[in-house]
């Protein structure tokens, strides 16, 4: 781990991401006392703000979005003293001289968070390196979208790279800052039960669900340039499948964890054009209702209708000893029936019944790795029900239930982004996604995209409020294999 850095520069200061997540997660380290003391937040954007007036910004903000258990005035003063701004338009080089000396000193180390509009990063990395803002002791943290395909992605990975070097380049997909998926590795790695039947002998299935509630809030411009696959498979699913899928790394650091993921990214099975149709489905939501609110369709939302799609399934594979023939089952869906993130192994029956001639049916184990809303690892094992057996034996799946919530209530839980500026500031990569990754990644989703593009492939719609076409339930259960709902 390299040294943490005396100051911090964000991008994008007065938009969504800064007002709902960095500068509350900022604010709560902050508290906790977990930033070092003398660290220093500086916010930039086009906006005329000066320190004072980004401090009045910064505090409406964290009313805005602070749980009121976190709310203190004294705590949000002293915060505040640490914030400072300087407006820029990034689009071009003149103002960064002025940001530089804003900044004044950064030998003691600066961390940069760049979220803004992709079309900025190019003049905003330029623009840095002329007013010397990515030397040696600098590094750059980026938000997604890092491009639309793989094209644009190396694209901007380039930009970047040519001021700054990978290790001081820490790409961000939030989902590795949840708690909850890094207990993933906690789950196969700090437990001998799992790794022995975690392969193609012992495992059927891979669910993968990251379904929600949620429409466009207000991101059509994006949203409709991207969809689903591009939004959310190709980022948060895939990681979550690299972390189910890969070998075990040799220890917790940047270089070993990312080595091991990369290589199941880069053991994705392509889906060819004259696959898409068997093994993806798409959909667009329709009116409906989710939580008991009535709600328009995604067509209506935008305001003209739009081939996006809002929802996709996808029966993925890993093709490597470890998984061969173990379908990787992935979908993903705004205005769906509920938010839930979850992981579902399906393990394979037993060899042999036992309880066959006495009555007994056996359900195979099932491992439910639950990440949102509620946090918890649910193992469905089979039991006897009490009884005297007269007329055969009744097996009953019961789960074995661990809830993180409860086994750790006492421990605040953190926003992903706590972590993942923490860990920036501090210079540890290990949760940042390497080029190697995200090209692979796009490598697999652009496959896909050019299948849906050869076949002309348009959204089914679905029905707000429900769990996507009915398309995607044929999918799963083609192979006799169920949706988890
Ligand atoms: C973002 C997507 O990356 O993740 C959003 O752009 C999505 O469309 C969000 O709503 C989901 O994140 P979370 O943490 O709420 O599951």
């Amino acid at each position: 781990m390299s040294q943490a850095v005396g100051k911090l520069l964000v991008f994008g200061a007065t938009g969504d991401l800064a007002q709902r997540m960095l500068l509350p997660s900022l604010y709560g380290l902050h508290v906790d006392r977990l930033l070092p003391a003398g660290l220093e937040i500086y916010g930039t954007a086009r906006s005329e703000h000066d320190d004072a007036g980004y401090r009045a910004f910064t505090a409406t903000a964290l009313e805005a979005h602070l749980p009121a258990d976190r709310k203190d005035a004294a705590e949000v003063e002293s915060f505040l003293k640490r914030v400072h701004y300087q407006p820029l338009d990034a689009s071009t080089i003149e103002g960064f001289d002025a940001l530089a000396a804003k900044l004044g000193d950064i030998s003691g180390g600066l961390a940069i968070f760049l979220s803004t509009a992709p079309s900025l990063f190019g003049p905003t990395i330029k623009g840095l390196e002329s007013a010397g803002l990515a030397g040696q002791n600098v590094r750059i943290g980026l938000e997604k979208p890092l491009g639309h395909d793989l094209a644009s992605s190396c694209e901007i990975n380039d930009i970047v790279a040519s001021a700054f070097p990978e290790d001081r380049t820490f790409r961000i997909d939030h989902y590795l800052g949840k708690e909850t998926v890094q207990n993933i590795l906690a789950l196969r790695f700090g437990n001998s039960l799992f790794e022995p039947s975690w392969n193609a002998r012992g495992i059927d299935h891979v669910q993968i669900t990251i379904s929600e509630t949620v429409g466009l809030e207000g991101r059509a411009g994006y949203y409709d340039g991207s969809g689903a696959l591009r939004d959310m498979v190709q980022n948060h699913m895939l990681q979550l499948l690299a972390l189910i899928a890969m070998e075990p790394p040799a220890r917790v650091d940047g270089t070993a964890i990312r080595d091991e993921k990369v290589k199941v990214l880069r053991s994705l099975r392509p889906i060819r054009a004259t696959d898409v149709e068997k093994l993806t489905v798409t959909g667009q939501y329709t009116g409906g209702a989710v939580d008991g609110r009535i709600v328009t369709g995604y067509g209506e939302e935008l305001g003209r209708t739009s081939n996006a799609e809002t929802f996709v399934a996808i029966k993925a594979h890993v093709d490597n000893w470890r998984w061969q023939g173990v379908p990787f089952y992935l979908r993903t869906g705004k205005r769906m029936a509920e938010r839930r993130s979850e992981i579902v192994v399906q393990f394979k029956p037993v060899p042999h019944s036992i309880f066959a001639e006495r009555g007994g049916s056996l359900q195979p184990n099932t491992l439910v790795i639950r990440l949102q809303p509620e946090e918890y690892v649910r193992l469905l094992v089979m039991a006897k029900e009490p009884g005297l057996d007269r007329e055969g034996i009744r097996l009953r799946e019961v789960p074995l239930d661990l809830s993180l919530t409860t086994a750790f209530a006492g421990t605040r839980r953190r926003i992903a982004y706590e972590r993942l500026l923490l860990d920036l500031i501090e210079g540890d990569a290990t949760l940042f996604v390497r080029r190697d990754e995200v090209e692979a990644q796009w490598q697999w989703i652009d496959g896909i995209r050019d299948g849906w593009a050869a076949h002309g492939q348009a959204p089914k719609p679905y029905a707000s409020g429900g769990w996507g076409p009915s398309a995607a339930i044929a999918l799963t259960e083609r192979d006799g294999v169920t949706w988890n709902e």
